[in-house]
């Protein structure tokens, strides 16, 4: 540690003016973190009442607003960004006025399911077979090679399962490629998984890394449901081995998810999210430094904070619908994230994370809470 302090950090940030990309709910959170902290916040979002305005000032513009983002970039100490589909272009234009982490590089490997698979097949990380594919001649040739069932992913811009279509024999090919809207798309080898994992990983600009504890991820229609953290998974290692040589390999700074299929004993890498995480959410609860905390330590070039799991957790999503709070509060070690949204179906509206002194005491609260959320 002793070569990373404390020459580096810079007076000006001990009280920052952060600028943030979105402000959705993860930059919400990102900000209760760091106003704790002593930081301001600013935020840029097309939306007209983003989750995060409640924090902060608000520019509501595109992403790829230029003059708005220059405006961003100059009035805020440092820029980061809870959102990786913003283009590159934008943050190529705040990169002329201020810092941006994390930087062009990261969202350009992270934006397109196909560079992001060259990148880790290029550190020797194991991903599904896949070929790119342009037309529905490249879908039959792709099949040809990669066989029944795969899976059809456009390359850019999809989240919670969107823009996905599952292709069980030859015959659905026409009707998934059909679904990809003329975009650009990767056709993949459908994994047989035993379990999804995740690690969340950050490295500050003093280069100092730290892994939280592995995540085990349920999705319900593509979408995270539940993730549970499992003291010694024995996921471990690996996830933290590949996550090392993905973020030294982009110079990479603040936290980065990576999602895993685990196969026949192998974790095997589906995609990576250059921001705070979904399936980093327990931290907030049952971590010594919640991820947004430490993202925020990284970009500023701050210690890291410790990364421990403190007693046991389950963190579980509220999508489409919040129960009723009195009911839900009243189950012991239940902790609500509201990001003040409108309901909609299939929509995050929220999560709480479960906090219990055993496995067992975790699992009979964590079904008290799916059985309000199944209930309403
Ligand atoms: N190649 C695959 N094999 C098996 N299941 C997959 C594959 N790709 C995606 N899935 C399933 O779909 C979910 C969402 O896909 P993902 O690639 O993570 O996209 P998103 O960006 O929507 O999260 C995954 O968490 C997994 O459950
Ligand atoms: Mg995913």
């Amino acid at each position: 540690m002793n070569d990373l302090t404390p020459s580096l950090s810079s007076p000006a940030l001990d009280q920052a003016h952060i600028g943030i990309i979105g402000a959705g709910q993860l930059g919400q959170m990102l900000a209760l973190a760091g106003i704790a902290l002593g930081h301001r916040f600013t935020f840029l979002d097309p939306s007209a009442q983003p989750p995060a305005a409640r924090l902060g000032r608000h520019i509501q513009a595109e992403y790829d607003d230029e003059r708005a983002l220059a405006q961003l970039a100059v009035e805020c100490d440092l820029i980061t960004l809870e959102f990786e589909n913003v283009p590159v272009s934008a943050v190529e234009t705040v990169t002329r006025h201020n810092q941006i982490y994390p930087g062009a590089q990261a969202l350009a490997s992270a934006q397109d399911r196909v560079h992001e698979k060259r990148y880790l097949t290029s550190l020797g990380v194991p991903v599904a077979a896949y070929r790119a594919v342009d037309c529905l001649e490249d879908v039959h040739a792709a099949l040809a090679d990669i066989g029944c069932p795969a899976i059809l992913k456009t390359r850019r811009l999809g989240y919670d399962g969107k823009g996905q279509a599952v292709i069980r024999s030859v015959a659905d090919a026409a009707d998934a490629w059909a679904q990809m809207g003329g975009h650009a798309a990767i056709l993949e080898q459908m994994i047989p998984f035993e379990r999804e994992v995740s690690i969340v990983a950050v490295r500050s600009v003093r280069g100092e890394l730290a892994f939280y504890p592995v995540g085990q991820n349920r999705h319900v229609a593509g979408i995270l449901y539940r993730t549970d953290i499992h003291p010694e998974d024995p996921a471990q290692s690996t996830a933290e081995g590949y996550a090392r040589l993905v973020l030294e390999g982009l110079d990479y700074v603040g936290v980065l998810a990576i999602e895993f299929f685990e196969w026949d004993g192998r974790l095997i890498a589906n995609e990576m999210a250059p921001r705070v995480h979904n399936s980093g959410h327990w931290t907030q609860n049952s971590a010594v430094t919640s991820q947004f905390e430490n993202h925020l330590r990284a970009i500023l070039g701050w210690p890291l904070g410790a990364t421990d799991r403190v007693g046991h957790c389950v963190m579980l999503n509220l999508i489409g619908t919040i129960p009723e709070r009195m009911a839900l509060l009243a189950i012991p070690g239940v902790h609500l994230h509201d990001y003040g949204k409108e309901p909609r179906p299939g929509r995050k509206l929220g999560h709480v994370n479960i906090t219990a002194a055993s496995p067992e005491q975790c699992a009979g609260r964590a079904d008290a809470v799916a059985r309000l959320i199944g209930s309403e």
